[in-house]
């Protein structure tokens, strides 16, 4: 998904017409893109059915997701072990994702300092602690360090921790600022509001490409508002739940070409704005702008498009709380049992 192959891929079929037949390698099999979408979009609209239903009750809908309380999908720590050496390799698996830095380093520099109005020459971000959720080997951890602010990277993968902290220490200027830790997002949640890393520490919140991998977004969503400060900022760049997705990242890619390995990616963990949105809003955050993010595989580019389509990016903040006296009095008789719940899986 991340590599110059996949993208040349991902141009090649974009530039198709819709009803052109492909033919395999070895010439055997024919595919008409038209039947795949309409499959997916019949499939679409048994789901959407499915899905209308379950709005209906959201409060069950919110507990079936956060059932398992971790964010961690084994198969895909695995998957990104095997390659917890290649982050720094700029033509390898993660060159899309090197060259991404050009739109989502200034987006959420330009968003935060929209937010905190800072004026320090050479390092506006100083003075603001970040957090990078699956920073992987630091491709984005590192920028936001170099502009002065105060970065903790984290991701499951202690390899990918290892290739981060090792590259960083390359830098002088890094090493006061940027940090690295093996663990998950609930578990830093969990270190609650004594320490200097848990709840309510930080400023800001980045998560790129990582929402698209996780096992439960829910937890995700409740311990990002846990850990962030108040009117603080999350950030999120992910890929669309569409049939273009579906198309390009999982039967091209995968099934036709054989250009990733099949199950490299799971187009039922992709998720569109307006639900992700949903999903940010029932945790407490408002969010402010979703800007849709187009890869150029020939120049190895990204720029910012209109069309949501396949990549976007997200910037939403964590409302203060009003207080509410009688409310908060009737919570204390009678609890919210969804919110214990969340509140003892993420003190647990
Ligand atoms: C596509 S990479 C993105 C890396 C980095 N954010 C970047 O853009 O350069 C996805 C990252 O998410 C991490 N990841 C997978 N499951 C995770 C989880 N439950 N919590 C946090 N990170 C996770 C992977 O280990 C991997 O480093």
């Amino acid at each position: 998904m991340y590599s110059d192959k996949f993208g040349r891929l991902m141009l090649g079929l974009c530039s198709r017409k819709p009803t052109s037949v492909v033919r395999s390698p070895a010439g055997r099999s024919a595919f008409s893109w038209t039947s795949v979408c309409k499959q997916r979009t019949l499939w679409l609209q048994r789901s959407a059915c499915l899905e209308v239903r379950q709005h209906v009750l959201p409060c069950q809908i919110s507990s079936a997701r956060s059932a398992s309380q971790t964010t961690v999908d084994p198969d895909e720590v695995k998957r990104f072990q095997s390659l917890a050496s290649k982050w720094w390799d700029e033509r390898g698996e993660f060159a899309a994702l090197h060259s991404m830095n050009d739109l989502r380093v200034p987006f959420i520099r330009d968003n935060l300092l929209n937010m905190h109005r800072r004026r320090q020459p050479g390092k506006p971000l100083a003075g603001l602690k970040i957090l990078d959720v699956g920073c992987g080997g630091g491709l984005l951890t590192e920028p936001l360090g170099r502009l002065g602010a105060d970065v903790l990277g984290i991701d499951p993968v202690a390899d990918s921790i290892g290739t981060a902290r090792l590259h960083s220490s390359c830098d002088p200027d890094l090493c006061e600022r940027v940090r690295y830790r093996a663990c998950t997002l609930e578990e830093l949640s969990a270190e609650g509001e004594g320490g200097e890393e848990g709840a309510g520490r930080f400023d800001a919140i980045v998560a790129s490409e990582v929402v698209e991998h996780l096992a439960d977004l829910e937890t995700f969503a409740f311990c990002c508002n846990h850990v962030l400060k108040p009117d603080g900022s999350l950030f999120i760049t992910t890929i669309n739940k569409t049939n273009l997705s579906y198309a390009l990242g999982i039967v091209a890619a995968e099934q036709l070409l054989r250009i990733v390995p099949s199950g490299t990616h799971d187009w039922e963990k992709f998720i569109s704005p307006v639900d992700l949105e949903r999903l940010l809003e029932s945790n407490g955050f408002s969010v402010q702008s979703v800007r849709g993010m187009m890869y150029n595989p020939v120049s190895g580019s990204w720029s910012w498009t209109d069309s949501t389509a396949i990549n976007y990016a997200l910037h939403a903040v964590k409302l203060r709380e009003e207080p509410q006296p009688d409310r908060a009095e009737a919570e204390a008789d009678s609890p919210d049992p969804e919110y214990q719940a969340h509140a003892a899986a993420a003190h647990n």
